[in-house]
């Protein structure tokens, strides 16, 4: 049964929030909210793997290059080091937690390259890392005494008060769309770890639980967050009319795999010095280039020149879900576009997850550490998170156990429109694919002013629309992520108007160099006019 009060309160169940729970566990009960059932999030259908100095023929200093390098000179160098130099200690606690990560020998781990990396660094569990490592952290945190998971509640906003003239969180409200009941968890600590947001684009590697929802209440309660304008676009997704993306992880590409043309013409030696493993922004906007110029719907992978044995076992999931499409990735050509995948920006916290708003924590991919800068190499998000948790933790242990939360006033659960069951959902689905289409269309690869201005406008609509309907209608799972989708749609907007340069991911015709002079920083927003 769920109460009222626990010592720590985790709002989403992928690598950051079941890594943080298992430690400040040790000190208190912890209810982890998540919204549908419990594995379902971007950690679990990772694939490529997890970043980590574990060669001999690496180094920390190559690795933190390369990270800098990748994004564009906007990573906080001291966070991205520290995080970094801390990679192997926390795949030390994965493999005790359960992960089997995959080996050549007993002592040797297989280490795959993916864009970006000057070596093999990335530790994986065949092409399926994503689930073993939350499959292990589940059924961890389900032998934790002190762990409560409550699957298929959506956190709905924060509950955020002033305290001695600080923006303070004590909890969150929280819906259960099964039974319609609304509640509200009151916590010393509350961490946020609700991931990413890639379904407001309308071409997404992300599950549809990825609509951005920490990052919303998190502005809405009066967080800062930072470098929205950054979102990264995968190159390979699987393209074929009518069957849902699926990503191709970078790591075919590692194995020797090149992109092409229908005819195996390869195109990326015009674009960058590494090639097919140039990082993701370049192959990114090259795939487009490419497009824009051939007219084709995709460009192609070429993995022949790998013995088809090896591709069976280094990529089993990716070689029978596409022989299950009908490609045959050890003969065919395998034909691929870019699509939305992971968002660099996020609330702005501190290495430890600390956030301007007390007691209020965020890790994952809903936060923004200063790790990523303009652009993350790749893998380094699964390691970003599962680093920062624990870091996360300690801090919060400290906090938790430094002072009592302070009083809560009486604060009523933020929705009244209980009178109008929802009737008119196709004015919602409407929203929900007009946004999709218009952040596809106006803020994707690669951007123009003329269509960042339009956006502007068309956005404001649509979150008047989805407004009006969530606030006169009984609350709904679904009018819950729209609300949180048109307003992170807008945020985005409106980082990527202010940034009026090109840097990583942020790709402006109007404004195609970088501008160190101006714009070698953050694009911080923050709610004006406080609810509070
Ligand atoms: P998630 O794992 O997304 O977990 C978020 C959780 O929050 C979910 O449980 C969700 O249901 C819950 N939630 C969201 N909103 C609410 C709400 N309102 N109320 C309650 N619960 C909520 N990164 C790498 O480093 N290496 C890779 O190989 C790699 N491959 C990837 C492949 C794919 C297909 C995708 C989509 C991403 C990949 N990434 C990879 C990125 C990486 O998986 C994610 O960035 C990372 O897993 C995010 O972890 P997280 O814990 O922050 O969020
Ligand atoms: C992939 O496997 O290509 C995804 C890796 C990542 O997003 O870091």
């Amino acid at each position: 049964m769920m109460k009222d009060w626990y010592d720590f309160l985790v709002i989403g169940s992928g690598i950051a929030g079941l890594s943080y729970s298992l430690i400040v566990a040790e000190k208190g009960p912890v209810a982890i909210i998540t919204k549908k059932q419990e594995s379902e999030s971007n950690t679990n259908y990772a694939q490529g793997g997890i970043a980590s100095v574990m060669s001999p023929v690496d180094s920390f200093e190559d690795h933190l290059n390369d990270t800098l390098s990748a994004g564009a000179g906007l990573c906080h160098q001291d966070v991205a080091e520290k995080i970094i130099k801390s990679g192997p200690s926390a795949i030390d606690r994965l493999i005790e937690i359960g992960v089997n990560f995959t080996r050549m020998e007993a002592d040797q781990f297989s280490l795959g390259r993916e864009g970006g990396h000057s070596h093999k660094r990335v530790l994986h569990a065949a092409d399926l890392t994503g689930r073993e490592i939350e499959r292990a952290l589940l059924a961890a945190c389900h032998a934790h005494p002190n762990i409560t998971i409550f699957a298929n509640r959506i956190a709905v906003d924060l509950i955020s008060h002033r305290y001695q003239g600080e923006i303070t969180c004590g909890g969150a409200f929280i819906f259960n769309p099964r039974n319609r009941r609304k509640h509200q968890i009151k916590s010393a600590i509350t961490m946020i770890a609700a991931g990413g947001a890639g379904q407001l684009y309308r071409h997404t590697t992300n599950p549809r639980i990825a609509t951005g929802d920490g990052i919303a209440m998190a502005y809405r309660a009066g967080a800062k967050v930072a470098n929205l304008e950054f979102m990264q676009f995968h190159p390979t997704t699987l393209s074929l009319v009518g069957k849902k993306t699926f990503l191709i992880s970078e790591a075919v590409r590692g194995e020797g795999g090149v992109l092409c043309h229908s005819d195996g013409t390869q195109f990326m030696e015009k674009y960058h010095a590494m090639k097919d493993l140039a990082p993701r922004d370049v192959v990114a906007r090259a795939i487009d280039t490419e497009l824009k110029r051939s007219g084709k719907d995709s460009v192609y992978l070429d993995l022949r020149k790998m013995p088809a044995d090896k591709i069976k076992t280094r990529f089993p999931n990716i070689y029978i879900h596409c022989l299950e499409a009908g490609i045959d990735i050890t003969g065919d050509l395998v034909p691929v576009v870019p699509a939305a995948h992971y968002i660099c920006g996020g609330v702005m916290t501190d290495v430890c997850g600390r956030s301007n708003v007390k007691r209020l924590y965020v890790c994952g991919e809903s936060a923004c550490t200063g790790m990523h800068g303009a652009n993350r190499l790749a893998s380094n998000s699964l390691l970003e998170a599962v680093v920062t948790a624990e870091f996360a933790a300690g801090r919060s242990i400290e906090e938790f156990e430094a002072s009592n939360p302070p009083p809560l006033p009486s604060i009523e659960f933020p929705h009244s429109g209980d009178g109008n069951l929802p009737r008119e959902r196709v004015i919602m689905s409407y929203n929900r694919r007009e946004l999709k289409r218009l952040m596809w269309d106006c803020v994707g690869i690669v951007r123009s002013k003329y269509r960042l201005e339009e956006a502007v406008d068309r956005i404001e609509l649509i979150r008047q629309s989805v407004q009006r309907y969530y606030e006169s209608h009984s609350l709904s799972y679904t009018g819950i992520e729209l609300r949180n989708m048109a307003s992170l749609a807008g945020l985005i907007i409106k980082a990527a108007m202010i940034r009026t340069e090109s840097r990583g991911l942020h790709f402006i015709v109007d404004y195609p160099d970088t501008d160190d002079v101006n714009w070698k920083k953050e694009t911080i927003l923050e709610r004006k006019e406080n609810r509070l």
